[in-house]
């Protein structure tokens, strides 16, 4: 593999304000909310390592300290567990702020994940990325992220995570407009419109967070004006990207949680807890009783 076609770093934007958690989110960064026992965006963290990617930055704002504190030491609470004699806890905590190489960069005001992820250029500088939002949660046995990193050092170019989702759903996410696919099995995206009506969806092949981007995607992003609800989208700088350079599509379709929405959020709690050793017998009796009842 040329050095060149290999990705190491990866931006996880997590400076939205979480609005549709509320009150949950009030006083408390969305991404710190736990899905059994690991806050959300440790999830990400984990995927984007077992990737191969360890020099993560974290796109933060106001009120999201707790992402930083949660990944750097805690000497009080180390000291506390070591001289309680809990070592497997110790452990388990000291493994945290191991995990990766932790960057932060503040974005401003939230003016959108294109502009989130603008604030990613000076870390980034001339290569090549991956993007992972961390409001969807992704199985990582299904190897989503690691296939589309293969497919990068294999032939470099933009690479879109996509799902095909209902009628219903498509106004939620990015819908991109395909054309065939290539000898790899990755289809060709000649178009992407953020959160289209029905009536205006080019496919149902949805965008999932997860991409891996060429740096052009700096210049395209300068080039973006407030888009839906106001915002800098992403999706308008990939719409402009794609018109000078291939932007391919990895469709996937099993092992997503959107966090961000209530039920995929409790969905992703239980069966996420069914794939825990230590919980799971209880939890499926817990299922079992209520299903009975
Ligand atoms: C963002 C993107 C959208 C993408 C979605 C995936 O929207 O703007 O294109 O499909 O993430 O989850 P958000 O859900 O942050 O509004």
């Amino acid at each position: 593999m040329k050095n060149s076609n290999r990705v190491k770093k990866a931006i996880i934007p997590a400076a939205g304000l979480g609005t549709r958690f509320l009150p949950a989110t009030k006083a408390q960064p969305k991404e710190m909310l736990p899905v059994v026992d690991k806050p959300a965006i440790q999830y990400v963290v984990e995927e984007a390592v077992a990737a191969g990617l360890k020099d993560l930055l974290i796109i933060t704002g106001r009120g999201k300290r707790a992402i930083e504190d949660h990944f750097d030491r805690s000497f009080e609470l180390e000291h506390y567990l070591e001289s309680s004699g809990r070592l497997s806890e110790l452990s388990r905590i000291q493994e945290i702020a191991q995990l990766a190489d932790f960057h932060y960069v503040r974005q401003a005001s939230p003016r959108g994940l294109g502009d989130a992820v603008s604030a990613a250029k000076s870390h980034v500088g001339n290569e090549p990325f991956a993007v992972l939002l961390a409001d969807d949660l992704m199985d990582i046995k299904e190897g989503v992220l690691n296939s589309m990193l293969q497919a990068y050092s294999n032939a470099p170019s933009t690479i879109l995570a996509l799902k095909e989702v209902s009628d219903e759903e498509i106004s939620l996410y990015g819908c991109v407009e395909i054309d065939g696919e290539d000898s790899s099995g990755l289809k060709i995206v000649t178009g992407i419109v953020e959160k289209p009506d029905l009536i205006d969806a080019p496919s149902n092949l949805a965008v999932m967070g997860r991409y891996v981007f060429t740096p052009s995607i700096f210049e395209a992003l300068n080039e973006v004006t407030p888009g839906k609800g106001g915002e800098i989208q992403l999706t308008d700088a990939i719409d402009i990207q794609l018109k000078n350079e291939p932007v391919r599509g990895f469709v996937f379709s099993k092992g997503r949680y959107d966090i961000g929405n209530k039920i995929d959020y409790l969905r992703a709690t239980i069966e996420i807890a069914l794939t825990r050793p230590d919980i799971k017998d209880e939890i499926l009796k817990f299922i079992k009783k209520i299903s009975l009842s």
